[in-house]
C-alpha cells in the first residue's frame, strides 16, 4: 500500500511539474516548435498554445506526441481525432484557465501540425 501511495506520489509529481513548481530545462526548451513558418492564423494559435498549455507541463509533452504520433502518457496514438478529444477533456479539467474559443484555436493548431508532420495523416 505504502509503495503503491509512493509510485502514485511520484507520478503525479511527474504528471504536473507546473504545480509542484519544479522547472524542466535543457531538452524541453529545445523541444518546442518553430512557428516562423506558421500561417497567421496558426502563429496566434501558437501564441495561445504557448500561454495556456505550459500551465501544467511543458510544450515538450505536446511536441512529442505530434511528431512521434504516440500521447507520450497514454501511449495512444495522437491523431487528428486524439486531438479534438483531448480538446475536450481539457475543456472539463479544473484549473485549465481556457475558453472555449482557445481550446478550438489550439485543436486547429495541433491537426494542422499533425497534418503537415504526420505523413500517414494527411
Ligand atoms: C489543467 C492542467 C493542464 C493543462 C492546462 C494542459 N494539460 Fe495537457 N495534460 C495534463 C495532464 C494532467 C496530463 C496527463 C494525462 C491526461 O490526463 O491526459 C496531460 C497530458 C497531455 C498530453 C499527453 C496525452 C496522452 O494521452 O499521453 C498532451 C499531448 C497534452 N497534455 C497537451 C496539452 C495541450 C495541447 C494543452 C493546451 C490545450 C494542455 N495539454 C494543457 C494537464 C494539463
Amino acid at each position: 500500500m505504502v509503495r503503491f501511495l509512493l509510485i502514485f506520489v511520484l507520478f503525479m509529481g511527474w504528471a504536473l511539474p507546473g504545480e509542484t513548481g519544479v522547472k524542466s530545462v535543457g531538452t524541453s526548451e529545445s523541444l518546442r516548435f518553430d512557428p516562423s513558418g506558421f500561417p497567421p492564423e496558426m502563429k496566434s494559435a501558437y501564441a495561445v498554445m504557448q500561454a495556456k498549455c505550459t500551465h501544467c507541463h511543458t510544450l515538450e509533452r505536446t511536441v512529442l506526441a505530434v511528431t512521434t504520433g504516440i500521447a507520450p502518457i497514454s501511449g495512444r496514438p495522437f491523431d487528428r481525432s486524439a486531438v479534438a478529444a483531448y480538446g475536450q477533456k481539457m475543456l472539463r479539467m479544473p484549473n485549465v484557465r481556457m475558453s472555449k474559443d482557445e481550446v478550438k484555436q489550439v485543436v486547429d493548431l495541433l491537426t494542422y501540425l499533425i497534418d503537415n508532420t504526420q505523413p500517414g495523416n494527411k
